[in-house]
């Protein structure tokens, strides 16, 4: 049975327009620097082609991931043990937690997840695949901390948060959100978090700006979505999609540039963009060993664990929600 959580997810107004949607794309683009939220890419187009990304040549860290929980099944188990409610954070299609659930043995699977009928069908498969498990669906927006089900709340709990979601929010939100999570699962849980690395420049551009085009026409979907339900008319045709390494922030920034000199409406705003000009749409941050261990210290969590892929491209990191022993 699914569990609700007491906040409206989606506010739609008399037109059933995303309220929260609208305001993101209309401050964004008054801003100087123009910028949406990448949390926007994901409507049902926007998702599926995501999931035609992970399969790229270009795009590793989805098979990455995958082959370090192919090959460390006997190591999660000596460290994690049996019997934890695992908690996924942002389970959508769950493709990857099978592989984790089969080595640790679970004594629960909550995943968490704000869209309810993907999470519900999800939970179902899985149920399917892990019969005796019992499964907790719960809908809900974890950057804020979650009640847990009643069912495992005096259970140790291991949090799952894979794909190096975490790396498309700048470090004072991911903070946060490692906060959230710590509060969520409470004192002496686990997180098992994927963390994309730090390569080759060429390498990490190319995983954004795949030969097939195919990123190309995930960061365009969000334009065809702002036209589509924002009453837009940004000319999609006169914006390319730029993917470039920011070696400050040590990211890849996804930006659609601007082929001339453009203007546009949206829900009625006018707009205007230069030829050069860009809408920042999304930040994919890499990482180090220490970089990756210092945002997680940040957030509450100690690292006890790190692995790799063959190819040292991604990694996966356990870490405990413990008093961290040390002078103040
Ligand atoms: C979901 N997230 C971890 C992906 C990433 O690699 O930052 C989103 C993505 N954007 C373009 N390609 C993939």
């Amino acid at each position: 049975m699914a569990e609700t959580q007491d906040i409206r997810l989606v506010d739609l107004d008399e037109d059933g327009v995303d309220r929260a949607f609208r305001a993101d794309v209309l401050a964004g683009l008054r801003q100087a620097d123009k910028a949406v939220p990448a949390r926007w890419f994901y409507d049902d187009e926007g998702s599926e082609l995501f999931e035609e990304i992970t399969r790229l040549p270009e795009y590793y860290p989805t098979r990455a991931e995958r082959e370090i929980l192919e090959s460390r099944g006997n190591e999660f188990a000596e460290l994690i043990g049996p019997g934890r409610a695992v908690v996924e954070f942002g389970s959508g299609s769950s493709v990857k937690t099978p592989l984790l659930l089969r080595a640790i043995d679970p004594g629960a699977y909550v995943p968490l997840d704000i869209a309810g009928d993907f999470l519900r069908a999800a939970a179902a498969d899985l149920s399917a695949k892990f019969p005796g498990l019992p499964v907790y669906p719960v809908e809900a927006d974890f950057t804020k901390k979650v009640t847990l089900p009643d069912a495992v709340r005096d259970i140790p709990k291991l949090g799952f948060f894979p794909g190096s979601t975490i790396g498309n929010m700048v470090p004072p939100t991911a903070v946060d959100l490692l906060r959230s999570m710590r509060a969520t699962l409470g004192e002496g849980s686990q997180l098992l978090i994927g963390m994309d690395l730090v390569k080759d420049r060429k390498i990490l551009t190319a995983a954004y700006d795949d030969a097939a085009g195919v990123t190309a026409r995930f960061n365009l979907n969000l334009v065809h979505r702002i036209n589509r339900e924002l009453d837009g008319t940004i000319p999609a045709e006169k914006l390319r999609h730029k993917a470039v390494w920011n070696d400050t922030f040590s990211r890849v920034e996804m930006h659609l540039e601007a082929l001339e000199d453009i203007g546009f409406t949206v829900s009625g705003v006018d707009f205007a963009m230069r030829k050069g000009e860009t809408i920042h749409t999304e930040n994919s941050h890499k990482f180090r060993r220490r970089s990756a261990n210092m945002l997680l210290l940040a957030g509450g969590w100690t690292p006890v664990r790190r692995w790799l892929d063959g190819k040292k491209r991604f990694s996966l990191i356990l870490a405990e929600a413990t008093v961290p022993r040390s002078a103040p």
